[in-house]
């Protein structure tokens, strides 16, 4: 089981304090990562994503399971999320499967989000060609005064994805290209944590 492997709850607590120490030192966007996916045709896809939650059984974030980055991952879960951050030189590498996260979770976290969030996510069909900017805001304006106040619903295609890592690396630029690349894995034995050559 990853969550009580030590080497694994090692690799998670090192994640944690790097994404709490970005935090703390005012980072931009520190949650910010990128992320690639690749659907049955191996085509390999990236954009970056909001990683909301980072919890041991893996590392959640929101989309449109309709948008090319859900087609591809209901055709294939394996994914990847690359963190980088310029002010420090630190680069994280998380790669695992994704599925998606329960109803009720994708509804508490909707919840949360600012009712603007709301309305262009319930209306946006990512991914697809949309004719002007103004067609987008027309719909998002259609639908406010349609509810005329009511909550957005959660449309059923938005939804969370945990990404639950089998491979994490935790990489430290350092002068004269001597950086250090530490690299936690997953193997049917458990985890096991080496250093690899930059
Ligand atoms: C800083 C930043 C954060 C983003 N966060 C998200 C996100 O959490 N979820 C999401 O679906 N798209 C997010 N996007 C937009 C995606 O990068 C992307 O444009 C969109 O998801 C469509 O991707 P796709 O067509 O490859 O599926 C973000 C973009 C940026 C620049």
């Amino acid at each position: 089981m990853t969550d009580s492997d030590p080497v694994y709850q090692e690799a998670f607590r090192q994640l944690t304090e790097w994404l709490q120490e970005a935090e703390a030192r005012g980072l931009r966007e520190p949650q910010a990562a990128t992320l690639s996916t690749c659907g049955a045709d191996g085509r390999v896809t990236s954009r970056v994503v909001l990683v909301r939650r980072v919890e041991p059984k893996g590392l959640v974030f929101f989309t449109n399971s309709l948008s090319v980055k859900g087609r591809q991952l209901a055709e294939n879960p394996r994914a990847a999320l690359c963190y980088y951050w310029d002010e420090t030189g630190q680069q994280i590498r998380v790669e695992g499967v994704a599925h998606p996260i329960a109803p009720e979770e994708s509804d508490a976290y909707w919840e949360t989000r600012p009712r603007d969030a709301q309305l262009g996510s319930a209306v946006s069909r990512q991914s697809e060609v949309l004719v002007s900017r103004e067609a987008f805001i027309g719909e998002v304006l259609a639908l406010e005064a349609e509810l005329q106040g009511r909550p957005v619903p959660r449309p059923d295609h938005w939804f969370g994805y945990r990404l639950e890592p089998d491979h994490i690396e935790f990489f430290i630029n350092r002068p004269a290209r001597m950086h250090e690349r530490t690299v936690y894995v997953k193997s049917p034995e458990g985890w096991r944590r080496e250093w690899r050559y930059p």
